[in-house]
């Protein structure tokens, strides 16, 4: 997913716009840029590459005497390949007018062939660069506030753009399902896809609405464009702390996140308990509700499986779990008793925001999220936090452990509230789940042999896992971060499903990770070890460190404590994520920046 950051002021330009693109890096990126506009001009530097934000920006001033205007940009390439011209910013014929943009363009193709026929020349793939020639077309009959709203009114998509010309001191900022925060300090002014990027220099943010523009010169102007009329906008103190983005003592953000679980879980069970069970203001709609509808992508939307069986088990409420890119374009039927939860980590996931945006219009809609201040946090008519803390390795780990601990005690409130468990019973609930963060310690001590059984991974290209119940959801996640950060193929499958197909696979190549803790649905799962074992598979075995059976047949276990089955997931995950992360580093994987991938997926 691309970053925008931009600054209007004084200051040391290089150190502000380094820092804040390298704020932006976890979101994934293939190349950088950046339009620097002074009393001597235009000037625009661009870097091919990932890692290139030290070089890009050691060409930028550090003294701070005159005002100047710079907005920069990471790419991750949606529309044409990785190269310089498809770097932004992009530009106009007459290269006075500079856009970085985060998005995706719909109708871009229609646009370009009009105004070629109209005599402008591209030279990029990208979808944005119709932005630029559209204000160019414009800019010659109107003033530069209008002609971006006329050339933003045409594009049908995403975007979050900001846009600099030669002649107009003033930089614009406008956005359409595409965040973007502004940022003052004093006279400066910052501009950015998250507001963690200028967060250390001021709190007081202006978070842009859906077809809002901003002006930013001496001052902030908003502007509606398109649809939305003029909102009277101030800017807000946000909560958020400068993110502690720093590995610290480990070599990956993905270990340390792995690590963090214990305190993770901790402080997001402290904050839901506080938030949902001792506050007097719960939302009313939770006592009312008849379904709940879990929609997400990706980890999260494993999430929503075991939130599923969580509600579902403890309040008898129905719950349906649904892709975020599925749900939002099958007009689905929604009446006011039903409660739609989006689950997202970061709150910007395009098809999540989208799923959201579409059940808001027909019932009552809350987010499980991780970032406030996020599209999902504002839009939402109520948000259960995640308290994981700024998550930057891609694949998503204390988000997920995260997620699992607010779907479970929403699960016993809502029980709770349905009078379908007592207040002594969720006490039992709430004081299993305080042991949880001290049985992560004991399997985080343990990762030095789950490292060593990681080894076994090295040579194979395909792996399955296999789980039941409870620990279904878990052998889709474990098999997620195997594929995401190894690029080795993984499949998560419910372990009886087996039988129908994929015990074809089974041979001494293929290792087959089991997910046999004892829950109700161990003994069944053993019947599934012993028929791929029959098979000659190569078993890998999740256990509870009192069994007998598994471990007698399993090639190699993998030890965890005993907890109830509503929680264990908390601690299953964990050696499988494990697994991934030192399976990836032996195959000399990028754990932070796997290929391909974006920490969040702004575009469809
Ligand atoms: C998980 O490891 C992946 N990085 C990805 O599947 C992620 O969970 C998905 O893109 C959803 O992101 P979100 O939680 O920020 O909405």
């Amino acid at each position: 997913m691309c970053g925008i950051f931009g600054f209007i002021g004084k200051g040391n330009i290089q150190d502000i716009v380094r820092k804040g693109l390298q704020t932006l890096e976890y979101r994934g990126y293939d190349s950088c840029g950046y339009a620097l506009l002074s009393d001597s001009g235009l000037k625009v530097e661009k870097k091919i590459g990932k890692g290139k934000i030290e070089e890009l920006t050691s060409s930028l001033p550090i003294n701070g005497s005159h005002r100047l205007r710079i907005i920069s940009h990471t790419r991750w390439a949606t529309h044409g390949r990785v190269t310089q011209e498809n770097a932004h910013p992009q530009l106009d014929c007459a290269r006075e007018i500079a856009l970085v943009h985060n998005g995706i363009i719909e109708n871009y193709k229609a646009i370009k062939e009009s105004l070629e026929q109209e005599g402008h020349r591209f030279i990029s793939e990208t979808d944005t660069e119709v932005i630029t020639h559209l204000i160019e077309k414009y800019i010659k009959r109107y003033e530069f506030e209008e002609a971006v709203k006329k050339a933003l009114t045409e594009l049908r998509g995403s975007f979050a753009v900001v846009v600099m010309w030669v002649n107009a001191g003033k930089v614009i900022a406008a956005c359409k399902h595409s965040p973007l925060a502004i940022g003052i300090a004093g006279d400066n002014f910052f501009v950015a896809s998250d507001a963690m990027a200028f967060l250390k220099y001021t709190k007081k943010v202006i978070f842009l609405e859906d077809e809002e523009m901003a002006v930013i010169d001496r001052g902030v102007d908003i502007l509606p464009f398109g649809k939305n009329r003029k909102r009277e906008k101030v800017f807000q103190e946000i909560s958020m702390e400068p993110g502690k983005i720093e590995k610290g003592d480990f070599p990956h953000f993905m270990l340390k996140e792995i690590f963090e679980q214990p305190t993770v879980v901790k402080s997001t069970a402290r904050h839901i308990l506080n938030s949902l069970f001792f506050a007097n203001t719960p939302p009313r709609i939770i006592k009312e509700v008849e379904r709940i509808i879990l929609v997400g992508c990706g980890t999260s939307w494993h999430a929503g499986l075991l939130g599923e069986y969580m509600i579902e088990e403890l309040s008898g409420v129905p719950v349906e779990v649904e892709y975020a890119s599925e749900f939002r374009y099958r007009n689905p039927v929604l009446s006011e008793r039903d409660l739609v939860i989006a689950i997202s980590q970061s709150g910007e996931t395009a098809d999540t925001l989208a799923a959201l945006r579409e059940a808001k219009k027909k019932c009552n809609v809350f987010a499980i999220c991780n970032v406030p201040g996020s599209s999902m946090d504002r839009i939402s008519d109520y948000v259960l936090y995640t308290k994981a803390g700024p998550e930057i390795g891609v694949a998503s780990t204390k988000a997920f452990t995260a997620q699992l601990t607010v779907l479970y005690l929403f699960a016993l409130y809502l029980a709770r509230e349905k009078e379908r468990i007592s207040q002594q019973v969720i006490d039992i609930h709430i004081k299993e789940l305080q042991n949880i963060p001290a049985k992560m310690e004991m399997i985080l001590g343990r990762s030095k042999e789950i490292e060593n059984i990681s080894q076994y991974f090295l040579g194979k290209n395909n792996a399955l896992y296999l789980g039941r119940g409870f620990q279904f959801p878990i052998a889709l996640e474990g098999a997620l971060k195997l594929k995401e950060v190894s690029y080795i193929h993984a499949e998560g499958y419910p372990a009886a499903e087996m039988k129908h197909g994929p015990i074809a696979l089974v041979d001494q190549e293929m290792p087959v990770v089991f997910i046999a803790v004892q829950d109700s649905s161990y003994q069944k799962i053993m019947g599934n070890v012993e028929e791929v074992k029959a098979r000659g598979g190569f078993i890998i075995a999740l256990v509870n460190d009192e069994d007998r059976e598994v471990k007698k047949i399993a090639d190699m276990v993998i030890p965890v404590p005993e907890t109830s089955q509503y929680i264990m997931p908390l601690l299953t995950v964990i050696p499988l994520q494990l697994l991934a992360y030192y399976t990836a580093l032996k195959r000399g994987c990028d754990v932070d920046k796997p290929r391909n991938l974006a920490k969040s997926v702004t575009v469809e």
